[in-house]
């Protein structure tokens, strides 16, 4: 059974899309069959994993509004794990159609329960809005993750959010749990985001994950190639961060399981390095590809 992750955050720009793309496709590469959501009517997750625009094709909208079965919605991608629902601006529509539809809240949440056995997660990348389309990723999810920048302001916006996660936790869905708080475009090195780190752990707790993801331009550079980081360039710092969520996430909800060859150091010119152990890598990645999985079974 799936378990349903939505990234939300109503601020703009920090970093869900990013995180979604990345963390599902990593998630795909550990050999888990995962589903990335676009409830974006900008649809830049679609786009960043290789779909263009094609306002005929089945997508989120056509889901919501009960025009289509998700699973006839579903796109593969290039990472044979990975499967996208996509979006199209016209998502935009379900703030307004919808609006006296009846169990409107919960359009997401049916659509996805019928897919659950099909996956091992599902990752839904919301608009930034406390909109009807967060409210029904909320309401489908097991848990969100927070994805937040080392701001000074980055606590603000975060108590309107977490009200409305405790008014959904009260009537539409008990059970919605905080998978935790990602701090993304992250430069450790500045006093600031060493400060908001330590107000966040205050804060969060333990909820903060220890994995962060730096500022890294392959990661800004790999959506306008239709790829994952991880397919653009695996070695960067970015791929490698996203990895880590991944592990980090893995091991808290399936223990036991390994997901990556662990990192091995290697010696070049006295300098210690932690590598990744190229032949395991390699038959890490084709076991990846040789494995399909059938949507139909
Ligand atoms: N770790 C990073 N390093 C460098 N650039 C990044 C990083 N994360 C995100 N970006 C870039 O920052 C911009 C905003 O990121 P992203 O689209 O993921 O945020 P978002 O929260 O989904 O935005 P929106 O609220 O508009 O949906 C994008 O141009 C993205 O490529
Ligand atoms: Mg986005």
């Amino acid at each position: 059974m799936a378990r349903i992750i939505a990234v939300a955050n109503q601020k703009g720009g920090v970093g869900k899309t990013t995180t979604a793309i990345n963390l599902s496709a990593s998630l795909a590469s550990a050999n888990l069959n995962t589903l990335l959501v676009d409830c974006d009517p900008q649809s830049n997750a679609s786009s960043g994993v290789g779909l263009g625009k094609d306002p005929d094709r089945n997508n989120t909208y056509k889901v919501l509004v009960g025009d289509c079965d998700a699973i006839s919605a579903l796109q593969p991608t290039a990472l044979e794990r990975l499967f996208v629902l996509p979006a199209h601006k016209n998502l935009v529509g379900v703030n307004f159609e919808l609006v006296d539809a009846n169990e409107r809240e919960f359009r997401l949440r049916n659509a996805l329960n019928t897919l659950r056995e099909k996956f091992n997660f599902i990752v839904v990348d919301c608009p930034p809005a406390l909109d009807l389309l967060t409210l029904n990723s909320l309401v489908a999810a097991d848990s969100v993750l927070i994805t937040m920048q080392a701001e000074y302001f980055a606590l603000e916006g975060i108590s309107e959010l977490l009200d409305t996660i405790e008014r959904i936790r009260g009537v539409l869905n008990p059970t919605l749990e905080i998978e935790g708080v990602l701090l993304t475009m992250f430069d450790e090195r500045t006093n600031l985001a060493q400060q908001v780190t330590a107000e966040l752990k205050r804060f969060f707790g333990e909820k903060v994950f220890s994995t962060t993801i730096p500022r890294n331009v392959r990661l800004a550079e790999a959506p306008s190639h239709g790829k994952p980081v991880l397919l653009y360039d695996e070695k960067s710092r970015g791929a490698e961060s996203y990895l880590q969520l991944a592990k980090e996430i893995i091991a808290r909800r399936m223990p036991g399981f390994v997901a990556f060859p662990e990192p091995e150091t290697e010696s070049t010119n006295g300098e210690e390095k932690r590598v990744v152990n190229a032949s395991r890598w390699r038959g890490w990645r084709e076991r990846n590809k040789l494995i399909t999985m059938d949507l139909k079974g």
